[in-house]
């Protein structure tokens, strides 16, 4: 199976940004051990504080992926494109938050991402983009 991981803005930033909202590790790191526990997946990570470039990371990975795990950071409240990226592309997508973001400021409870994805992992730290995963196996062929 062929699995992607498509962090947004500033998530390039996790283990240096706001630690006590995100933690301390970053990214690449958990990555790696993510890829080790899962030695029978693919998995792919991509990384774009760019909008666009989101949308045609999506666009390209989403015929052919069996499953993208998508944070988009501060774009999920203000991006009608990516919403309209999940909605475009066959693969199927879980939307992750690493924070809870029901529980912070009122504009991060709007979500463009939510209704275009199969569900949504939010508040659980990055155990979730490993939900996220094992959903998308459990489900997969
Ligand atoms: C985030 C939550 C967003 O509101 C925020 O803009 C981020 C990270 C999260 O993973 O908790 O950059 O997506």
């Amino acid at each position: 199976m062929k699995i992607a991981i498509i962090n947004g803005p500033n998530l390039n930033l996790l283990g240096k940004r706001e630690t006590d909202i995100y933690g301390n590790m970053p990214f690449e790191k958990y990555f790696d051990e993510l890829q080790k526990k899962f030695p029978q997946v693919s998995l792919y990570y991509y990384q774009s504080n760019i909008e666009g470039e989101l949308v045609s990371e999506l666009q390209k990975l989403g015929y052919t992926y069996d499953g993208i795990i998508l944070n988009p950071a501060g774009y999920t409240h203000t991006s009608v494109a990516i919403g309209d990226a999940i909605a475009a592309i066959r693969t199927p997508v879980v939307e992750v938050h690493i924070s809870n973001v029901h529980a912070r400021e009122d504009f991060r409870k709007l979500s463009h991402v939510s209704g275009k994805s199969v569900g949504s992992i939010f508040g659980l730290g990055l155990k979730g983009y490993e939900l996220a995963l094992q959903y998308l196996l459990s489900t997969g062929k």
